[in-house]
């Protein structure tokens, strides 16, 4: 197989992951350029790997010409900067979320379906392994009908207030796209489409969005899930839970195990073993596949749109429609 050219636009803290993790695949791709406006970013990330750095992204493009790019910057440029791409014939691992708005994110799935190019959305929690074990256990139906999903991930965001993810020009708003976002692509992953939400949400920081946020959701076959998120939390959490009829299964990132699980009538709960590369690298691994022509991207741009449907509607839920307890 010929080596894929690839590319980073965004040399922040996700590029630099991005990088890391073409790095591992040398038999699939040579890392070719990294662009960041910041260039001493850029170049900083891009020395141990001994490629350009630019601070043009547009430049980069034409003298690196990548096969294949990641882009790693703020959702506010991921629409252009698609769309640019999409428009040269390269395919893409763009970011989460998608992009700011459900509209904004079928122009980019138009961008890439009109020219006929791989695009595969960053939904990188499918490739962590515990998730791929337990969507597993589901299919074969060892837990029997699936009931309930509780989902949580908390932090503290210290940087968040000084930062972009809290400027919903940049970011399309607060933790619900940003982090809740994930959540709703686990649930889908494991239960389903989503038919029906209802959003809380609440801000602590002095910032202009939210930064709690819990969904209620329920599939289309009747699962119920519970989706919260934090950036004002104090100790890191990140947990999904999942009941089914005849058993239970639970996928702790705390843990360096796989996901772990109690059958009814067990005694004790399972452990799956986790000794593969990071969710990071095996996305990598698989967009090259896809990119190379080998296979269609496991999280494509419908599944994009599908998510965008559900944060707007989470907005619209918590913005109005609340049912007063108590008039
Ligand atoms: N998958 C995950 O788990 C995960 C984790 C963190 C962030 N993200 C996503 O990755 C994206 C970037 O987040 P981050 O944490 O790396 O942010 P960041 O602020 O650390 O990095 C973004 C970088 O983009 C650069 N940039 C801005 N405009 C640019 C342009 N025109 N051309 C090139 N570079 C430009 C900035 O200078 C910055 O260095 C966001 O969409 C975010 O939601 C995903």
């Amino acid at each position: 197989m010929t080596k894929l050219r690839v590319a980073v636009i965004g040399a922040g803290g996700i590029g630099g992951a991005h990088l890391r993790a073409y790095a591992a695949w040398p038999d699939l791709c040579e890392l070719v350029g990294v662009a960041d406006i910041d260039l001493a970013l850029a170049q900083t990330k891009a020395a141990p790997y001994a490629i350009p750095a630019f601070a043009d992204y547009q430049t980069m493009l034409d003298e690196c010409r990548p096969d294949a790019v990641s882009i790693c910057t703020p959702p506010r440029l991921h629409l252009p900067i698609a769309q640019e791409v999409a428009r040269r014939g390269i395919a893409c691992l763009c970011e989460k979320p998608p992009a700011r708005t459900l509209a904004e994110t079928q122009a980019i799935v138009a961008a890439f379906t009109d020219a006929g190019v791989v695009l595969q959305f960053a939904f990188c929690h499918r490739f962590h392994e515990p998730v791929r074990q337990v969507q597993e256990l589901i299919a074969a139906g060892k837990l029997g009908k699936l009931i309930q999903v509780y989902n949580r991930f908390g932090f503290r965001f210290d940087r968040a207030a000084s930062s972009w993810f809290t400027d919903a020009e940049v970011a399309g708003g607060g933790v619900l796209i940003d982090t809740l976002v994930h959540s709703i692509d686990i649930f889908r992953a494991l239960a389903g489409e989503i038919v029906h939400v209802d959003a809380a949400v609440s801000t602590t920081l002095p910032v202009q969005v939210e930064d709690s946020a819990s969904l209620q959701v329920v599939s289309a076959t009747g699962v119920i899930g519970s989706l919260n998120c934090s950036w004002v939390t104090p100790v890191s959490e990140a947990e999904i839970r999942v009941w089914g009829t005849e058993g239970e299964a639970i996928i702790d990132y705390a843990t360096n195990t796989g996901a772990r699980y109690h059958l009814a009538g067990d005694h004790d709960w399972t452990v799956l073993p986790f000794e593969l590369p990071d969710r990071f690298v095996l996305q990598a691994e698989h967009f090259l596949h896809c990119a190379h022509g080998n296979q269609p991207p496991r999280v494509s741009g419908a599944d994009g749109i599908a998510v965008m449907h559900v944060i707007e509607a989470a907005y619209r839920s918590a913005q109005g429609n609340q049912t007063l307890v108590r008039p």
